[in-house]
């Protein structure tokens, strides 16, 4: 995709109304051809606003006005090259456990969990969150209080269930997975959280918490880790296979491949990933791909169902 439209539309679609430094950013990044020139040394995967822009921030740039985020990049930019080529995009956001609780109380458990793109593991402690679910009552952890709350707006009546799910095991795979103990890892983290988003920051912070407790076994590449993992899993369980925000970096051929895989293996699929990355599940929705831009739509076994579906949630969310 072209550069300056990629960060135009960034800003339009993504940073607006969650952070309005990175909206101005890539909006005026989008006008800027020495900028621009800049960031396109880069090979087209790695131009995406949030590598370029975690890479900066994690290097120093202030998190202010474009004339001075500019000037520093200007300044920096070898620095920011070298980091945006040896890191990729990791976000790990804990808040999209609040989308798939609804679902996981669906299930009989004990759960086995392995999730799928992992990143450093945040979403594999659905067991241990906080969940406010917006005129619902308060969902707790069964272990006692947790660091981390999750506050869900909802529409629609998705199946709120009145407790946690019981986690027999968890393990994830990534391509490259990040360490909750390494504090360079967390660091990153931290730089790909935007400028106004305090409150993921703590989120993140706090999730990490509970994951440096009991650190997930990650491992590998999705297509081929995922058939041995769910065969390794404790008898008399349920296994759950669930991924966000992760298929949209494979190509159409790789993710039908690794749909193909999960359904024929003997576990549940969650997948919670942007309208239109999964084409069968986009072609049972009621509302069209431009209705839901910018959202995310949560599937179980393939079928967007009528209740969590209708819980899109921002992808920035
Ligand atoms: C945007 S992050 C999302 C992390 C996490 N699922 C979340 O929602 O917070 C996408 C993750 O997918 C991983 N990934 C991408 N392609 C992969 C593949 N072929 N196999 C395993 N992991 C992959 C990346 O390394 C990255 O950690």
């Amino acid at each position: 995709m072209d550069t300056s439209l990629r960060y135009r539309r960034f800003a339009e679609v993504e940073a607006k109304g969650n952070s309005a430094t990175y909206e101005q950013w890539c909006t005026a990044i989008a006008d800027d051809p020495d900028v621009l020139a800049l960031i396109e040394r880069l090979p087209e995967p790695r131009r995406q606003p949030n590598l370029v822009l975690g890479a900066s921030r994690h290097l120093g740039a202030p998190a202010g006005t474009y004339a001075s985020f500019r000037e520093w990049q200007l300044h920096h930019w070898r620095g920011v090259e070298e980091l945006a080529r040896a890191r990729t995009t990791q976000t790990n956001k804990a808040g999209r456990t609040a989308v798939l609780l609804p679902i996981l109380g669906l299930l009989p458990g004990p759960l086995s969990l392995i999730e799928v793109g992992a990143s450093a593991g945040l979403c594999l402690y659905p067991d241990h969150c906080r969940y406010l679910y917006d005129g619902h009552r308060p969902v707790h952890p069964t272990g006692g209080p947790s660091p981390v709350l999750l506050h869900c707006t909802t529409t629609g009546e998705p199946p709120i269930p009145d407790g946690v799910p019981t986690v027999a095991y968890r393990a994830g795979i990534d391509l490259n997975p990040l360490d909750v103990t390494d504090p360079a890892d967390m660091r990153w983290l931290d730089s790909l959280v935007w400028p106004e988003q305090d409150q993921r920051r703590q989120r993140l912070l706090a999730a990490a918490e509970i994951a440096r407790t009991d650190p997930p076994h990650l491992i590998g590449d999705l297509n081929s880790a995922i058939a041995d993992l769910v065969r390794q899993v404790p008898p008399q369980t349920t296994v759950v296979v669930f991924h966000s925000a992760v298929l949209n970096y494979l190509s159409p051929e790789a993710r039908a491949s690794f749909v193909a895989t999960v359904q024929s293996l003997p576990c549940r699929w969650i997948a919670n990933e942007g309208v239109g990355v999964l084409p069968d599940i986009t072609a049972k929705l009621t509302r069209t791909p431009e209705q839901l831009r910018g959202k995310f739509v949560v599937s179980l076994d393939g079928e967007p169902g009528r209740w969590p579906a209708a819980m899109g949630n921002p992808s920035t969310g």
